[in-house]
């Protein structure tokens, strides 16, 4: 019997309506356009204004879309999987959340956190439940409002991040395509650069940690920056040798979209050229777990069946990895 693979059946993202531009952040911060767009690439990023609306709202709508263009039932769903750094609250999980949001009465749900590589993290994961035989229907949803974490006083991440979510529905496959490798990695001491420090069992929610804006995204940029554009190229090259694919095998590279220059610094160490870079970064920003996924579902009419693609992030924690999958279906019939 052929070995079973997880293969992409379906993607479909979810951003919010309200678009926060360089132009309106240059009112509320010290900041300006061309700074903005020459050392990040970011252009515009969507919010979900108003009271009591998180992560599951951004989720619930990007896998409403994903059951109705792949005519599945939410009664059919085995699991879900929502990878996100924004959950609407501790617990339940968000995944949770969504499950009755969307009406699934037959999966198990949970959350997944890997900061920006959730999504990677929980797609491999996915699939090895997949390549088990144990489920035939899992939704991996990314989903964050990056909002509710950042503070629109500190110019150094309020110009980056933006809320969106994108989901996919894996199955299996018995024809080769899908998952084919993943190599995901972290190193916890990078959190001295990049975190959140409020609300946790560490430092549980108070006057104080309200006062010390401890319930914001902490993040010294450069450290960052450089851990990013080692890891990020470093595996995307790995994952590439281990599977003897040259740069002209590589169809496309779809990269978290954390700041344009470390996308080019991945892309170059590839050897893959910028036509075949997914890039949304100048519409939404960093999306965190929406990111990956997002890029796929934009460009999922230019995919073809069988074309090799190397997903490729890099997070908190420090947490970072890369998949390389095959494109399963031919999006443009
Ligand atoms: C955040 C980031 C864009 C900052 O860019 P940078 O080139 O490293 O900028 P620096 O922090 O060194 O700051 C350079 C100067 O620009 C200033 N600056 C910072 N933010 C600014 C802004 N929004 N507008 C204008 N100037 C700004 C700094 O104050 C500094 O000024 P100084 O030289 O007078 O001290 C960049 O470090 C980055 O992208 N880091 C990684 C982010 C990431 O990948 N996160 C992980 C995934 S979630």
């Amino acid at each position: 019997m052929a070995k079973l693979k997880a293969a992409i059946t379906g993607i479909q993202g979810y951003v919010p309506d309200y678009i926060l531009t360089n132009k309106e952040l240059e009112t509320m911060v010290d900041t300006n356009n061309e700074w903005i767009v020459s050392r990040t690439g970011v252009k515009e990023r969507r919010l979900l204004k108003g009271e009591g609306r998180g992560s599951s709202e951004l989720g619930s709508e990007a896998i409403k879309g994903l059951l109705e263009k792949t005519n599945t039932s939410a009664g059919e769903i085995d699991l879900i999987i929502c990878a996100t750094a924004t959950p609407d609250m501790p617990f339940p999980s968000t995944a949770c959340i969504i499950a009755d949001k969307i009406g699934a009465k037959n999966c198990f749900a949970f959350d997944l956190m890997a900061a920006c590589s959730g999504f990677l993290y929980s797609v491999d994961t996915a699939a090895k439940y997949i390549e088990a035989g144990m489920y035939k229907k899992i939704i991996v949803v990314g989903a964050d409002k990056m909002s509710s974490i950042v503070d629109y006083t500190d110019r150094a991440t309020c110009i980056i991040f933006g809320d969106g979510a994108g989901a996919v529905l894996l199955e299996p496959t018995e024809d080769g395509l899908g998952v084919q490798d993943a190599i995901l990695r972290c190193d916890g001491a990078g959190r001295e650069f990049l975190h959140m420090k409020g609300g946790g069992s560490q430092n549980p929610s108070t006057h104080k940690t309200v006062d010390n804006k401890d319930h914001y995204i902490f993040q010294d940029g450069q450290p960052v920056f450089k851990a990013a554009v080692k890891n990020m190229a470093d595996v995307s090259e790995e994952i590439m040798k281990r599977n003897n694919l040259s740069a002209d095998d590589v169809a496309w590279l779809v990269p978290h979209q954390a700041n344009k220059r470390i996308i080019d610094a991945t892309a170059r160490r590839m050897g893959v050229g910028d036509e075949k870079v997914m890039l949304n970064i100048q519409k939404y920003g960093n999306t965190t777990n929406g990111t990956i996924p997002l890029c796929l579902w934009e460009w999922e009419n230019r995919l073809n069946k069988g074309d090799n693609i190397i997903l490729a992030a890099f997070g908190g924690g420090f947490t970072w990895g890369s998949i390389y999958l095959k494109w399963a279906y031919d999006s443009k019939k």
